[in-house]
């Protein structure tokens, strides 16, 4: 893998070369340009919505590569101001974890980066902008990334299902402006009030009676936790961020899909032609509303298919020996009714009214802001079990970079790995990983604002 240096040299060395006026273009990347676009997110009686989206869509153009591939991408800042790109649940090389301020430096308006990495693992991933994330992300700055299996299941039709909620001035339907207002800072986040999937508030997708789908679900909001369920289907989870379960999981309750997680389904259509199957969420006051309508007409088989297999299962490590594990904790405080008192921020330390003051609502053992030095530093290999304790009355979804995790439950790890775990209000759990990516990686709650406002850590591995 190339260094962060090593790649800037290589870009060097090819724009030299298209100075001299050879034939290079088989080498520049296709770009990703963020910009601003107009776009018609409320329903038709309302106003279009400006919004900043890569090529100019939100959700943006889904990437596709076949596993073990390279996605290179040379994304232009065409915004107002600076950004970057994060290739959430991918184990890349740091240098290309786009994170601004700790792998890379954001990319002013006007210029570009090109990211240039292997996508190791089969999966359903996603971009993100991770430059002042809690504002480019609720403006629409994020897209799917899908890494095929070599031989993936037999399907008749995949797709993509991009769930994202956004706050919009209910007169003008443009985006609300209170990115920084304590209320959703000190809250659950910010929770919009207009929820699509694709852009769309009333998605909608043709099908036949036992038709089988592959759905890859993304939930790209800022906060927003989804229940979803299914009506009319006959479903499994067969993976989740990405990575395949040991055995698909029969979906007869509720799936939950915390911001930034993922979970593949696949989904046999039951209900009779006709009828409307649906991808079904569960409201704020319990009442079910339909995320996707799947209108059924005729039939596509006289019989429904047999259960569906496991995907082939991608060759991350496991967790290592846990008895050698290095032990470590994280202690997650603050937030409205929450017991904070104090805590640090540049080196002093506040009451949470002056934290409040600052923008500052929740902490990290007691650390208001990322810290200089992280909160491990771990030698590569190193086996690691982490506790997460939730003392605060909001629950939070923790998000590691470049490394999968297991959760481990009296003693034992379970379930298959993952990128992204929901820690209940007041709940303490634990999970496991291997260090074995070496750089400097993000530990933060993906509610956005959450991460903005104190939630976020950082672990050094070299
Ligand atoms: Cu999906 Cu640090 O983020
Ligand atoms: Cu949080």
């Amino acid at each position: 893998m190339p260094t962060r240096r090593a790649f800037i040299g290589q870009t060097a060395a090819f724009l030299g070369l298209a100075a001299t006026g050879r034939q290079v273009s088989a080498a520049s990347p296709a770009p990703l340009t963020a910009r601003e676009a107009v776009v018609q997110l409320a329903p038709d009686s309302y106003p279009a919505t400006s919004i900043w989206g890569y090529e100019g869509r939100a959700p943006g153009p889904a990437i596709r590569v076949l596993q073990g591939e390279r996605v290179r991408r040379r994304v232009v800042n065409e915004l107002p101001e600076p950004t970057s790109v994060h290739w959430h649940g991918i184990r890349v090389d740091n240098a290309m974890d786009g994170v601004s301020g700790l792998t890379q430096q954001a990319v002013p308006p006007g210029e570009s980066f090109d990211y240039d990495f292997v996508a190791p693992d089969a999966g359903t991933y996603w971009y993100h902008a991770h430059n002042r994330s809690w504002v480019q992300v609720a403006r629409g700055l994020h897209g799917p990334l899908i890494v095929e299996e070599a031989e993936p299941p037999e399907v008749d039709r995949e797709e993509t299902l991009v769930l994202d909620d956004w706050l919009l001035d209910p007169e003008t339907a443009l985006i609300d402006e209170s990115f920084d207002h304590p209320m959703s800072m000190s809250h659950g986040g910010r929770i919009g009030n207009l929820i699509t999937t694709n852009g769309r508030f009333d998605l909608s997708i043709p099908v036949a009676r036992h038709m089988r789908l592959r759905l890859r679900l993304i939930n790209a909001s800022n906060a927003r936790i989804f229940p979803l369920q299914i009506t009319g289907l006959r479903g499994w989870t067969v993976a989740l961020d990405g990575m395949p379960l040991a055995a698909p999981e029969p979906l007869e309750d509720v799936l939950v899909l915390a911001p930034a997680q993922r979970a593949d389904l696949i989904v046999d259509v039951t209900a009779e032609a006709g009828e409307t199957a649906h991808l079904v969420r569960i409201g704020n006051d319990d009442r079910p509303a339909s995320q996707v309508a799947f209108p059924v007409s005729g039939s596509a088989a006289q019989t429904p298919r047999a259960a569906p297999a496991a995907l082939p299962p991608n060759s991350v490590s496991g967790l290592g020996s846990l008895a050698d594990a290095r032990p470590l904790r994280l202690v997650m405080s603050g937030g409205a009714m929450g017991r904070m008192d104090s805590a640090l921020l540049g080196g002093e330390r506040l009451g949470f009214r002056d934290l409040a003051a600052r923008g500052r609502f929740w902490a990290f053992n007691e650390m208001a802001e990322m810290t200089q030095t992280p909160l491990a530093d771990l030698s590569i290999g190193e086996p690691v079990r982490l506790e997460i304790v939730n003392e605060t009355v909001f629950p939070h979804a923790m998000h590691l970079h470049g490394m999968h995790f297991r959760e481990i439950r009296d003693g034992r790890p379970v379930g298959p790995m993952r990128d992204t775990l929901l820690v209940a209000a007041q709940e303490t759990r634990e999970i496991g990983f291997v260090a074995d990516n070496p750089g400097d990686w993000l530990f933060h709650c993906h509610m956005l604002s959450h991460a903005e406002s104190g939630m976020m850590t950082w672990v050094r591995v070299t």
